[in-house]
């Protein structure tokens, strides 16, 4: 029997339908006050929704939400912050033109009869800001700062409030590795103090290192909740997909490669961004990009597939030289970019996910004038079915999907493209361990077909599993070249620190 006097939530028989998808089915599990718990699954098991239920963005599902032993029925995220449950999500929502203070305090500021008191303001917010460590104060415009930050000012509303429960949805993926090791610090220091960590994230080595329970969903279904010193990742892995899967990446063959080059990058320079980057692609290659957060390897991307003006430097295409001044032009040229920021850059918001898929193909599907709708469905049906997409329908509106979800529309779209050179821009963000290997399989697939593949990645297994070569830049440069034989994680971060020079 739970001991209900340590739990300070309770979820009891939770369900929640949208329109064509069970999201939540009957889930029942307790939080302990004081503990990190993590939430696990795959994209679209219900995580986001069951957080959206706690904090009162959902207001309308079926069971009970218990705090403190009381049922709570939060109307709106206000609601439930005042109560002392905060959160922090990944599309943290601050008002730029407003400082600090002002987005920490909104809607409960200091007063002096009819008056804002700014100078308590400040105070207050500062105290906290200078418990957390941020180098930034409470007078400073919030729509000055870097993500990370903005994510810290999220954690001081909450301690504003007087929070007992924060939950973070996803908060590393945006964050440069200096400042996940703040948010660590900062939560464990949270945890000290006695208030409850929620922590949803697809990285399993987080959950190892600061999680004390985690309970896992599977297609919206309550799996297990346990604790975390009493399972290996390979049992991990196995609750959250439900099958056993190799959560690395690992190339099963590598292609003989000839010479011919697909790209040749000359000296290719962004004034004030990077500085003559160097390198060609090979046919039925992968090369990959290795470096720290802010390496700018995303720049150089961007600026091949013409998003960014060049400055200097040549690029050519199978032996010519090109000038590529438009993501159209690019794709003419046989470029295709899987951007990094997907949510932005990847999909179209009013298009299913047939549409989606199809983008870059409409022409091929459409005969004398007449778009083919069976063509541009099964294209969509055969990646869905390759990538594991959830719900596994081609009419179902992108934007309603859950965020890994979205990410595999995106990265379908470019998969079926006929790109002959593809550029991913950290593939696998946000996307769980079982499409993540799915992800890598295509990958394999395309090079059999004859494709080239460039892959920028932070993450050092995924390069190291899936490279023939493999490029370290650092503040803009290229530092380091690598034929991908016995490497290791050091060699490559010896050079991407600036270790060695
Ligand atoms: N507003 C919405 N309208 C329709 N369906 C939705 C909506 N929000 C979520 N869903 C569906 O509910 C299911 C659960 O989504 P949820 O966002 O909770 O998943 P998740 O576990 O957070 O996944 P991820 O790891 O990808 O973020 C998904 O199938 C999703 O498509
Ligand atoms: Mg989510």
């Amino acid at each position: 029997m739970e001991n209900q006097k340590d739990n300070i939530i309770h979820f009891k028989n939770i369900s929640k339908v949208f329109p064509g998808v069970k999201a939540l089915d009957n889930v029942s599990f307790s939080i302990e006050k004081g503990e990190v718990h993590a939430l696990l699954g795959e994209n679209g098991a219900g995580k986001s929704t069951l957080l959206n239920i706690l904090h009162g963005v959902n207001s309308e599902y079926e069971g009970t939400v218990e705090i403190r032993g009381t049922a709570v029925s939060y109307k709106n995220a206000n609601e439930a912050i005042k109560d002392g449950i905060s959160k922090v999500h990944q599309e943290v929502s601050l008002i730029p033109e407003l400082t600090v203070g002002q987005n920490i305090t909104l809607g409960n500021e200091p007063r002096k009869g009819m008056f804002i008191d700014y100078k308590t303001l400040h105070k207050e917010a500062n105290a906290i800001l200078e418990k957390m460590n941020c180098n930034f104060k409470s007078e400073d415009l919030a729509g000055t700062l870097s993500t990370g930050e903005m994510q810290m000012i999220a954690i001081a509303k909450g301690l504003y409030h007087n929070a007992e429960v924060i939950s973070f949805d996803e908060p590393s993926a945006s964050l440069t590795n200096q400042e996940v090791s703040t948010l660590f610090s900062i939560i464990t220091e949270l945890k000290k103090n006695g208030i409850t960590i929620l922590y949803v994230s697809h990285r399993l080595d987080e959950v190892f290192e600061i999680c004390d329970r985690a309970t896992v969903l599977r297609d919206g279904k309550h799996i297990d909740t346990f604790k975390i010193s009493d399972i290996n990742r390979e049992e991990l892995i196995k609750k959250m997909v439900g099958r056993d899967v190799s959560a690395y990446a690992v190339r099963n063959k590598k292609l003989e490669l000839t010479d011919k080059k697909v790209l040749e990058v000359e000296n290719l320079s962004v004034n004030g961004v990077f500085e003559d980057i160097s390198f060609h692609l090979k046919k039925g290659e992968i090369l990959g990009f290795a470096g720290l957060v802010g390496a700018k390897r995303t720049d150089v991307v961007r600026t091949i597939f013409g998003v960014m003006r060049k400055s200097g430097g040549t690029i050519k295409i199978n032996g010519h030289p090109v000038e590529i001044n438009s993501p159209e032009h690019a794709v003419k040229m046989g470029l295709g970019l899987i951007p990094e920021n997907r949510k932005t850059e990847g999909f179209i918001k009013y298009f299913d996910n047939a549409n989606n898929v199809g983008l870059t193909k409409m022409e091929k599907f459409t005969q004398y004038g007449l778009l083919n709708h069976k063509k541009k469905t099964d294209n969509c049906n055969q990646y869905a079915e390759e990538i594991n997409l959830r719900p596994k329908d081609s009419h179902y509106m992108t934007v309603n999907l859950s965020g890994g979800n979205q990410q595999k529309v995106v990265i379908a779209k470019w998969l079926s493209s006929d790109a002959e050179i593809l550029i991913l821009d950290e593939p696998t963000k946000g996307v769980d361990v079982g499409a993540k290997a799915e992800i890598y399989r295509v990958l394999e697939e395309l090079l059999e077909l004859g494709k080239s593949i460039i892959v920028v990645s932070s993450e050092l297994p995924e390069v190291l599993g899936l490279s023939d070569r493999i490029i370290v830049m650092r503040e803009g440069r290229k530092v380091k070249e690598y034929i991908n034989e016995n490497l290791t994680e050091e060699d490559i971060l010896q050079y991407a620190m600036g270790v060695k020079q």
